[in-house]
């Protein structure tokens, strides 16, 4: 099974990945969990995206689209794979579209942007892995140490106030125009972000007919 998790920054993406990861036993793709890495190794891609980056803008769509298609081709997507963060745009979605990519469906989590604030400030993220926790909603088991690799936790340099208000314009007008791209083709599925992880990954379960 194939899924596309589309959302505003903040939704809810990466934390729902982490899930569907254990419960279907596919992997995640995350391009911004990618990028980080190549920044944090300091390569040439790293070193490319960094100010994109760090600005809340998005990354040029050849460049995603080449980490993607090298990924998706890897042996452990055979039997589906779950795509965090992107396509983000129409070029990347219709890229997708060209390279014979095929998706089943397409899950928008829907939040309200005043919600996104509280998010960001309490969301904490892995310096190893990349795991996403929040100090409240979604806290690790010891303070500041990751539950899956026990790697450091941190704040995202992009969770600023001000970029984060960036991205969710470049959210809206960017990216929101998927949600009619994938509903013209039969596959987007709206899941309320607003309400408990557990309660959004029920829905999302329902959604693409897996029992839960
Ligand atoms: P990326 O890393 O993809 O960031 P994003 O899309 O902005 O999404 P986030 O990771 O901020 O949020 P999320 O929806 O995953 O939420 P999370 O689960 O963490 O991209 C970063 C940058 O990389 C981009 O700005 C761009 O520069 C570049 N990039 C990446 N992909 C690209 C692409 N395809 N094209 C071009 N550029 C690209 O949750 C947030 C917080 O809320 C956490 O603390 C979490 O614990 C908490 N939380 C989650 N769910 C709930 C809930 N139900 N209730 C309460 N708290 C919750």
């Amino acid at each position: 099974m194939n899924l596309i998790l589309l959302g505003a920054p903040g939704a809810g993406k990466g934390t729902q990945a982490e899930l569907l990861v254990q419960k279907l036993s596919i992997p995640a793709i995350s391009t911004g969990n990618m990028l980080r890495e190549a920044m944090k190794n300091g390569s040439a891609l790293g070193q490319q995206v960094k100010k994109i980056m760090d600005e809340g803008s998005l990354v040029p769509d050849g460049v995603i689209l080449d980490i993607v298609a090298e990924r998706v081709a890897q042996a452990d997507c055979a039997n589906g794979f779950i795509l965090d963060g992107v396509p983000r745009t129409l070029a990347q979605a219709e890229a997708l579209e060209e390279r014979g990519i095929r998706i089943d469906h397409v899950i928008s989590i829907e939040i309200d942007d005043d919600v996104i604030e509280g998010r960001m400030t309490g969301r904490r993220v892995c310096s190893k892995c990349g795991a996403s926790y929040h100090i409240a909603a979604n806290p690790p088991k010891a303070e500041g140490i990751c539950d899956i690799c026990q790697g450091e936790l941190m704040i995202r340099k992009d969770d600023a106030a001000e970029t984060v208000r960036h991205r969710l314009e470049v959210y809206h007008e960017l990216t929101e125009v998927l949600k009619d791209f994938y509903a013209k083709r039969g596959k987007l599925c709206l899941v309320e972000g607003n309400q408990s992880i557990e309660g959004a990954n029920q829905d999302i379960l329902k959604a693409i007919g897996v029992k839960v």
